[in-house]
């Protein structure tokens, strides 16, 4: 394939071969090379236990670095040379974390367990050093930002729903303070320096009753038990106490978090309304109010848009509260062909793109619901509910949403959807396998409510997907690409996609991918990066200038077990402290010239 030199960027590279998704490396382009920052159980703070996989506890995992690596971000201090490294930890898995219980009806051992799950998840926020610009980052122990969010570390409740009795439960009557964040996933990084994160699988950690209309629009079928076996010992994660019938309604919110000061209280906020949250995306509005775009990733589920009430101002204090008022849309997408021309193939209607128009549909306006039959707290806890009442589209696994900060073009990566028989423009092949990216631009401002779309990448490996569709490049000069999740950019404007699902769908290792998306490179998907077995990449962070790139490597050798892993990734056995050598270990790795 022919060399990339992203326009203006400085991270030339010949993109790799696809990998074979039995193969257990890390792979990048000739001249570069890599190394892990951080892994699973190392110590953020020089109390922590040396990591042992045999003789883990709830108290060291606290001290630790946490498990399945999700949203990334990289913040240089101004020197270059120190900096923050933030990282959420999507979920745990059991079964390749630990070794099996040798008596699975020991309840004090279960108990033990699940609190290690419990300190294995939710955020790191860990400080990073290096001589020079451009060089390797290492992590700092004891750094004084490093800091452990957990599942009992308390949140703050903020926007109209706080307080309402919809979030109330017996260990909170005010229906303001949350212990802990569930299933974070992607996120972004706010113009004022804070961290979003979304809290998506939240229903996994509840045994549910699922006997409401409300209950079964976030969890289908009433589960009994939970992986993690809190539902057991802590009745907040049994929905069928009616003392917590509550408790999972004061999950998949969007949460903030300063990375600078430890000791701030992480927010909930309730005005960005409650869904799968993959992650949000913030950018400035030309009038100074902050857009937020956000994806509820589930199949046949929607887009949204946030835009605050306040504008943005020089007063980082006043910032902070920007995402805490404001009004919520989600997005109903109209194509321009004939229907009869959307075959469900992935073959072009006559006019040459899947493309149109679309409306941003407002469920609140000055803060106050505009969905008929609904309370604002309504809209704002069961806001998938209130999105149904308005004919919001549905969308094939909305995943990472990201507007460009050179143009304001909005990306959506939509990842697959099995359950696609419907067709609609915007989401025109059946049983969607391999997913898209839709490329919207909105024509009423940034904060307007119409836009115009098409879609810029339909996925798939073209030597097996004929119809797959690379904004119109050759389809015989691209990389095999299959299920997007997270998108980023480079400091050109180039679009990066990575991928979670490329194994069981095209056969290969999930990867980083760069994308242009102007001139005659528009649509030359590029492999950067492949990731190892059956691990998918997560929160691609282009610092191009650098000539570096860094990536969360989540869940390698899932389908593995304890005793018989599928991968060693990253320290392929060798021997040195700290080192697992039989047990995968999620940690972000940076990439950078050889
Ligand atoms: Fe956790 Fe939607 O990926
Ligand atoms: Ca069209
Ligand atoms: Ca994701
Ligand atoms: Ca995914």
């Amino acid at each position: 394939a022919a060399f990339a030199r992203p326009v203006n960027g400085s991270l030339p590279f010949d993109p790799i071969a696809p990998v074979n998704r039995f193969v257990d490396d890390f792979v990048v382009p000739s001249g570069y090379t890599w190394q892990p920052i951080i892994r699973w159980g190392d110590p953020l703070f020089s109390n922590a236990p040396v990591f042992d996989v045999n003789a883990q506890t709830p108290a060291a995992q606290a001290l630790q670095f946490g498990y399945n690596s999700d949203y990334l971000d990289i913040l240089p201090d101004p020197s270059g040379k120190t900096g923050v490294l933030v990282n959420n930890h999507e979920y745990c898995n059991p079964g390749i974390m630990f070794p099996p219980q040798a008596d699975p009806a020991d309840a004090a051992e279960r108990q033990r367990r699940g609190d290690i799950f419990k300190a294995a998840q939710g955020l790191s926020i860990v400080e990073i050093t290096r001589r020079r610009t451009g060089q390797p980052w290492s992590y700092v122990v004891d750094g004084t930002r490093n800091r452990r969010i957990t599942v009992e570390t308390v949140f703050e409740l903020t926007g109209p729903a706080a307080g309402s009795d919809l979030v109330k439960t017996a260990a909170d009557p005010e229906g303001r303070w949350v212990h802990g964040t569930l299933g974070n996933c992607a996120g972004g990084t706010t113009p004022w320096g804070t961290i979003l994160s979304g809290e998506e699988n939240f229903n996994g950690y509840f045994a549910w009753a699922a006997d409401t209309p409300e209950q079964k629009r976030y969890q289908s079928s009433a589960s009994r038990s939970t992986e993690t076996g809190w539902d057991t010992y802590d009745p907040r994660f049994n929905a069928h106490d009616p003392a917590y019938v509550n408790e999972p309604n004061r999950f998949g919110y969007i949460v903030e978090i300063d990375p600078q000061d430890p000791n701030s209280m992480p927010r909930k906020h309730t005005a960005m309304g409650r869904f799968k949250h993959e992650g949000a995306n913030v950018i400035v509005a030309e009038d100074g109010r902050v857009v937020a775009y956000m994806g509820d990733d589930e199949r046949n589920d929607y887009l949204y848009k946030f835009v605050s009430k306040n504008k943005i101002s020089g007063s980082r204090k006043k910032n902070l509260d920007l995402l805490s008022e404001g009004d919520l849309y989600v997005a109903k997408f109209a194509g321009n062909s004939p229907a009869g021309e959307i075959t469900g193939t992935g073959v072009l209607p006559s006019d040459g793109l899947f493309d149109g128009s679309g409306t941003w549909i407002p469920l609140t306006q000055n803060g106050q619901s505009v969905v008929p039959g609904f309370t604002t707290e309504q809209v704002l806890v069961y806001t998938r509910l209130a999105a149904d009442a308005v004919g919001a589209t549905k969308m094939d696994r909305p995943e990472d949403v990201e507007p460009s900060p050179k143009t304001g073009k909005v990306y959506l990566a939509l990842t697959n959807n099995s359950a696609r028989s419907a067709l609609d423009e915007a989401n025109p092949v059946t049983g969607n396998r391999y997913g898209h990216v839709i490329e919207m631009t909105e024509t009423a401002g940034q904060a307007g409510t119409t836009f115009g779309w098409s879609i810029l990448l339909l996925c798939g490996d073209p030597a097996v997907f004929a119809n797959s569709y690379f904004a119109g490049f050759p389809r015989e000069l691209v990389s095999p690409i299959s299920c997007p999740d997270n998108v980023a950019f480079d400091s050109a404007g180039n679009l990066w996609v990575s991928t979670d699902g490329a194994p069981s769908t095209i056969g290969y290792n999930d990867g980083l991918f760069l994308v242009p998306l102007e001139g005659a490179e528009r649509g030359h998907v590029q492999q950067f990066l492949a990731v190892p077995r059956e691990a998918e990449t997560c929160g691609p962070v282009i610092h191009d200038r650098e000539g570096m790139v860094f990536v969360a490597v989540q869940h390698p050798g899932e389908g593995g077990s304890f005793a018989a892993p599928t991968s060693l990734f990253p320290d392929y056995g060798r021997s040195q402290p700290g080192d697992a050598p039989r047990t995968p270990r999620p940690s972000v790795v940076q990439v950078y010239r050889a």
